[in-house]
């Protein structure tokens, strides 16, 4: 999975695990990465400095993944629909109810479920 380093605090970050208490994100000893989105279950994002939310990547319109996080939005490229990297609300376009967040927290330097 590519790994570059991201640049703002409204990151996005994928991965492929799920359930409570496991590995999301390994932000290593860098504080911001971004992660390739494909296969990934979340969409993590840094609203606040050290301030971690997760998202399901699937749009809440017709089931599309998200695949895009700039400018506080996150962004679904099917239909325009755009929700808030900080509760998921729909800002923008068709989607009718927020993304779900699952619970994360940071635990040795990595993103886990909480
Ligand atoms: Fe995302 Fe339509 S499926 S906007």
């Amino acid at each position: 999975m590519p790994v570059t380093d991201g640049v703002t605090t409204n990151i996005w970050m994928l991965s492929t695990s799920t359930g409570t208490g496991r590995q999301i994100a390994d932000f290593g000893e860098r504080p911001v990465l971004m992660l390739d989105m494909e296969d990934a279950d979340y969409v993590i994002t840094q609203p606040t400095k050290n301030s971690f939310r997760a998202f399901s990547k699937v749009c809440t319109h017709q089931g599309c993944d998200v695949n895009k996080v700039e400018g506080g939005l996150i962004s679904c490229p099917c239909h325009g629909s755009q929700f808030s990297i900080t509760d998921g609300t729909p800002q923008n376009g068709p989607a009718p109810k927020p993304l779900p967040q699952t619970s994360v927290k940071v635990s040795g330097g990595n993103v886990v479920t909480a």
